[in-house]
């Protein structure tokens, strides 16, 4: 009985060593595409995206592409719209009228990034 016992234990243990090992070796999980690619993109890149359907912008330092944001925009088009291709920062942070975007509005950003603005960057 304490024979079964003792290698009821160890098997027990040896199962638990198993598991954790499993965990701490396996490679690591693919990082998300969504918000984690951060390439430099300079002014001049930022511009080629003026238009509506291809809106980038920067904003406090990231660039997002925001093509498929826009027609979802609370605003009137022409509100947003003369945004694509510069940094925005500052209309983000006002909306144009001294109010700041809500929290939730800084979270549906992120999905949006795509890198890094680096204004006289190559
Ligand atoms: C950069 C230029 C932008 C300007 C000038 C601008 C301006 C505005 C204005 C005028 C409103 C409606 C009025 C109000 O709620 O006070 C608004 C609401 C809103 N905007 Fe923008 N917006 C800009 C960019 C963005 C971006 C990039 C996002 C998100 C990806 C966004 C998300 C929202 C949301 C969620 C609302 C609803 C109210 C809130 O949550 O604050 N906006 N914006």
């Amino acid at each position: 009985m304490r024979k079964l016992y003792i290698s009821a234990t160890a098997v027990f243990w040896a199962m638990v060593f198993v598991f954790w090992a499993g965990s701490v070796w396996s490679p690591r999980a693919e990082q998300p595409t969504v918000g984690s690619a951060d390439r430099a993109i300079s002014a001049a890149e930022l511009a080629r995206h003026a238009l509506p359907e291809t809106c980038w912008m920067a904003i406090r330092g990231g660039v997002y592409d925001l093509g498929a944001y826009l027609p979802d925009h609370p605003s009137r088009p022409q509100v947003i719209e003369p945004w694509c291709g510069k940094d925005a920062t500052e209309a983000y942070n006002t909306k144009t009228k001294g109010r700041a975007h809500s929290k939730s509005a800084d979270e549906m950003l992120i999905n949006y990034r795509i890198g890094t603005f680096v204004p006289d960057g190559h």
